[in-house]
């Protein structure tokens, strides 16, 4: 974690090089850097030639327009994202599999692109039968199923926005992201299966659309039988029922290139969550070409990204990316750790995947249990790794080489946002000499640099603030219902220039070392949190008077989610309080933000303007020397906290 403004170190020297290995060369899609070359003369021809690789029921009049901070791609063309990952494929590929589902219970299925195609048209069917039409808007609340990544097809089939909630989100959470897009549905699971115990989903669900006026049907998936008696007469629907009679075929609506694909919530710097808006054909175009060139997608592969569709690694990389290349994806429903730790590498033997894409968190969780849990699996189907959502430390990623690759698989660490809708800064398997620890270079057709805080570019082997300096097709268009909040957020730091968020250094050859958010998001187990969020959570529990939230540095997850709280004057601060204001965040948001540690104090350190200041008390909780306090309204509040910080540490 950096802090804005403080100067970004150099944090690592990082000497280790691996060359692409000969025979994975050889054979790759992509083992020229000429491509680089050709994407930096023309981006926007370098683009026009992947969006013709996708299937167009009309071709676009202009590739792109853009009149900054707002960008339109491939204007004026139609197409639809369902037929482009269903229809196109079935001729040749009828029978080959589109998705293998391993559940957590050990349950298994397999669809090919004959059956996923069936399925989807009848599902389409099924909500145009309950009034969902092109241009609604429709929220997914599912565990890890097929009917998840069904679902999705379905909407972009009949032109419906879909929105996704993380099923590890709360009722409260589920309720406001309906409300922000005034959903018309719900698609739900009555529960899914975590750690050998099933999880409600229909039950939060309706205690989600008590609150929601905009929700007129709630369609449920059964897969443990937990829901028998919650059905409403006339709002809910069994997804088994609704499908049954459905005609087997569905028309995809022809959607114009700039048609909304999707919105999915993510943290900010406030505490309100953003709609983050995807469109049509830009959006595929990036998730199509990205898995194709970083994943070096071959037919026979079977590839594995073992993130949950509620975030976007899953959309794109899980359902859009893959299925729009006609590829094997695998999908799987639980945790890495059930019904012993290594789940990964049975699922990984059972299938013989050759890709697998996941996070550096689980990674090191893995290294932490040792390598006997891999070595009990022939992983030898393996040929390429990949990570993302976070930094990945030199260690993890020389044991992921090590002890998952077998020392033969290139490891692709993939730097990218919900925002950036697919990869921006990635190897290129077949091409790029890899660094432990670096993302390396900008993806062909994309411009990123480092710069100052007056948005200067900085010298190679210095650290800054990462931009992107050139719209790309993947690229958020908005944020839902709020553009001034896309301004602002993205767009408003440097003029027409993309801010990520982040810090980042180049050495001196010129790659990328991403080394964290620079503003009040955390990192947890790679998926954001935003600091405002937490506190807001906390402060509407009436014990507490006010909280600062704080990502420290945590073995396994990056990021823990610490909080300093004042409570109020009559109240005594108790370690039950504590407790109960962990489950209070649990339940506000989902327990994917639920602090690892509060800390009660009297004070908070704030400057003379009254603002939290969240970097001295990360000083204090990961036990460094306290940075500059100058700013410091009362500098003995500093003190304090840190001696009473050493005592409950203690
Ligand atoms: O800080 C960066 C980190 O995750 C943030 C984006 O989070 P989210 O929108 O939830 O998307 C996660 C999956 C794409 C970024 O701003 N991040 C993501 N990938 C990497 C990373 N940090 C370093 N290296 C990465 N490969």
């Amino acid at each position: 974690m950096v802090e804005s403004g403080d100067k970004i170190d150099a944090l690592l020297h990082e000497t280790r090089r691996f060359e692409p290995p000969a025979d994975f060369q050889a054979r790759a899609t992509i083992s020229d850097a000429a491509i680089y070359d050709e994407a930096d003369a023309d981006p926007e021809a370098f683009w026009a030639r992947m969006a013709g690789e996708l299937s167009w029921f009309k071709p676009w009049d202009q590739v792109l327009d853009w009149q900054p901070p707002f960008a339109k791609w491939f204007i004026g063309g139609k197409l639809n994202v369902s037929y482009n990952c269903l229809d196109r494929h079935l001729e040749k590929k009828r029978n080959k599999a589109a998705i293998v589902w391993e559940g957590e219970p050990g349950d298994w299925k397999v669809y090919t692109y004959g059956d996923l195609h069936r399925e989807v048209c009848q599902f389409a069917n099924g909500l145009k039968s309950l009034g969902v039409q092109k241009g609604d808007r429709v929220a997914i609340y599912m565990p890890m199923i097929p009917e998840l990544p069904i679902a999705m097809l379905a909407c972009a089939r009949i032109g419906a926005a879909h929105s996704v909630v993380f099923g590890g989100f709360s009722a409260e959470s589920l309720r406001d992201r309906i409300n922000d897009c005034q959903a018309k549905a719900v698609i739900t699971a009555d529960g899914g299966y975590r750690r050998g115990n099933s999880f409600p989903l229909k039950a939060t669900v309706d205690e989600a659309v008590a609150e929601t006026p905009s929700i007129e049907a709630v369609v449920t998936v059964r897969r443990t039988g937990t829901a028998d008696d919650l059905m409403t007469e006339g709002r809910d629907h069994w997804y088994h029922d609704l499908i049954k009679d459905q005609p087997l075929t569905c028309e995809p609506e022809w959607m114009d290139s700039e048609d909304m694909l999707f919105l999915l919530y993510t943290s900010g710097t406030t505490g309100k969550p953003k709609g983050v808006v995807h469109t049509t054909g830009g959006y595929l175009t990036g998730a199509y070409t990205t898995t194709k060139f970083v994943f070096d997608l071959k037919e026979e592969d079977v590839y594995w990204c073992t993130a949950d569709i509620g975030w976007v690694t899953g959309h794109s990389y899980l359902v859009y990316g893959p299925l729009s290349n006609g590829a094997t994806s695998v999908m799987y429903e639980g945790t890495p750790d059930y019904p012993d730790w290594d789940r990964f590498w049975a699922i990984i033997e059972k299938y013989r995947c050759t890709i697998c894409y996941t996070a550096p968190t689980a990674i090191r969780a893995f290294m932490r249990q040792g390598e006997e849990h891999p070595r009990k699996h022939d992983l030898t189907s393996l040929r390429l790794l990949g990570t993302v959502g976070e930094p990945i430390n030199p260690e993890a990623w020389m044991w992921y080489w090590e002890h998952i690759g077998g020392g033969r698989c290139p490891v692709v660490d993939t730097w990218w946002q919900t925002e950036t809708g697919s990869i921006l800064i990635t190897p290129l398997p077949g091409v790029t000499t890899l660094k432990p620890g670096s993302a390396t270079r900008p993806f062909p057709g994309i411009s990123a640099e480092v710069v100052d805080e007056k948005g200067k570019p900085v010298g190679r082997g210095e650290g800054g603030l990462l931009v992107i300096t050139k719209p790309w097709p993947s690229m958020l268009r908005t944020i839902y219902g709020d553009p001034e909040r896309y301004k602002e957020q993205y767009w408003s730091r440097f003029p027409n220039i993309y801010f990520t968020g982040d810090g980042a250094r180049t050495d001196e050859e010129g790659y990328f070392w991403l080394l964290g958010r620079v503003d009040d998001v955390i990192n947890v187990a790679a998926h954001r949190i935003s600091t405002m969020e937490v506190e807001s959570a906390l402060v509407d529990h009436p014990a507490v008077a006010e909280a600062a939230a704080i990502g420290k540095n945590h073995e396994i997850k990056g990021q823990a989610v610490a909080a300093f709280v004042t409570v109020r004057k009559e109240i005594d601060p108790t370690d039950a309080l504590a407790a109960e204001l962990k489950q209070h965040v649990t339940k506000k948001i989902g327990a994917i933000a639920r602090p690892d540690e509060i800390f009660f104090t009297a004070e908070l350190p704030k400057t003379r303007s009254g603002k939290i200041m969240r970097r001295l008390l990360r000083d204090i909780a990961e036990g460094r020397a306290v940075g500059d306090t100058t700013t410091l309204a009362d500098p003995n509040v500093i003190q304090k906290l840190k001696d009473q910080y050493a005592e409950t540490e203690e």
